[in-house]
């Protein structure tokens, strides 16, 4: 089997490396060499690492580092693949220009996946003369620890082409999941959204404290982290903003931002990057 992934950042690093520890033959391709040794590196340090406590052996690492073959070239990269996964920033005009050239380029059988986490793949996959052809694949970060794949089918993606991506995420060890219809968020982040917009209206309505209700939900749901704590981690302005583009897309009340959380942002309290979000650090 091979694989093509374009974009070599946080994400494109690791579905390749992932795909490459099953046996997957890769091809790595950013326009940027910088990336591409970058990523390299970090891959070498994660392999390295379950390497040295014994989860991994020496050759096979080696193997599965081998197996990913870095390229700045677009076409080199898609040359005789069975599928290509588009990892490139967060921007519709980029990942258009990208899904016209990969249909362009592409052997006329290669399924074209986009990673992105908000991009339906319609918006996509009209860039090509082949929509039946494209989906989104979601995967988690870190790649090479997150189980999970969201696959999600766009109005014009076929069968055969949905079989394909399940078939290549259980062939990279991941469970995958399918959905029948594109949808802001698709899963995990539409759930997540949703606890997370109750979570502020508790606080905002003075029910409970930020840390009880993050406790509530830690020893309650058994969540890792509660909404204000994993919000901290990944950034407040990042929460913010999900929040702003879904309310001001949407015009749905039950997206608009808390007050408390836009009082943080504009405080330039974002969480754990800048010493001080609900929490200190
Ligand atoms: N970071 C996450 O937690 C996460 C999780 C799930 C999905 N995603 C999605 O994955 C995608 C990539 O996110 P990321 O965090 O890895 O981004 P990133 O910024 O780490 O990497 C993006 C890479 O794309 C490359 N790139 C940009 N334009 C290119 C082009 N024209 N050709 C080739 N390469 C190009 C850049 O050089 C960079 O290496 C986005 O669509 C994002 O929504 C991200």
């Amino acid at each position: 089997m091979k694989l093509a992934v374009v974009g070599a950042g946080s994400m494109g690093a690791q579905i390749a490396q992932q795909a490459a520890l099953h046996g997957i033959d890769v091809a790595l391709q950013d326009k940027a060499p910088a990336q591409l040794g970058k990523a390299r590196d970090s891959n070498q340090g994660h392999l390295g690492r379950r390497v040295e406590k014994g989860r991994l052996s020496r050759d096979d690492a080696d193997r599965a580092l081998d197996r990913v073959r870095l390229t700045t070239d677009l076409g080199d990269a898609v040359a005789g693949v069975e599928f290509v996964i588009e990892a490139v920033f967060e921007d519709l005009e980029v990942k258009r220009s990208i899904f016209a050239e990969l249909d362009r380029q592409s052997p006329p059988d290669a399924v074209l996946a986009s990673n992105s986490s908000t991009i339906g793949i319609s918006k996509l996959a009209a860039a090509t003369k082949s929509p039946e052809r494209c989906l989104n694949m979601h995967f988690f970060f870190p790649v090479l620890v997150m189980d999970l794949v969201e696959i999600v089918r766009g109005p014009g993606t076929t069968d055969e082409t949905v079989d394909r991506a399940v078939e290549l995420a259980r062939v990279m060890d991941r469970t995958p999941v399918v959905l029948n219809k594109e949808i802001d968020g698709f899963i995990v982040n539409r759930i997540l959204h949703g606890a997370t917009q109750e979570a502020y209206r508790l606080l905002d309505a003075g029910v409970a404290s930020f840390e009880d209700i993050d406790t509530a939900i830690e020893k309650g749901l058994n969540w890792p982290m509660g909404p204000f704590r994993l919000g901290d981690f990944s950034g407040l302005d990042v929460t913010y903003n999900a929040r702003l583009h879904m309310y001001r897309t949407t015009g749905d009340e039950r997206y608009r931002p808390s007050p408390q959380l836009e009082a943080k942002v504009k405080a330039g309290k974002l969480g754990r990057k800048t010493g001080e979000g609900w929490y200190r650090y």
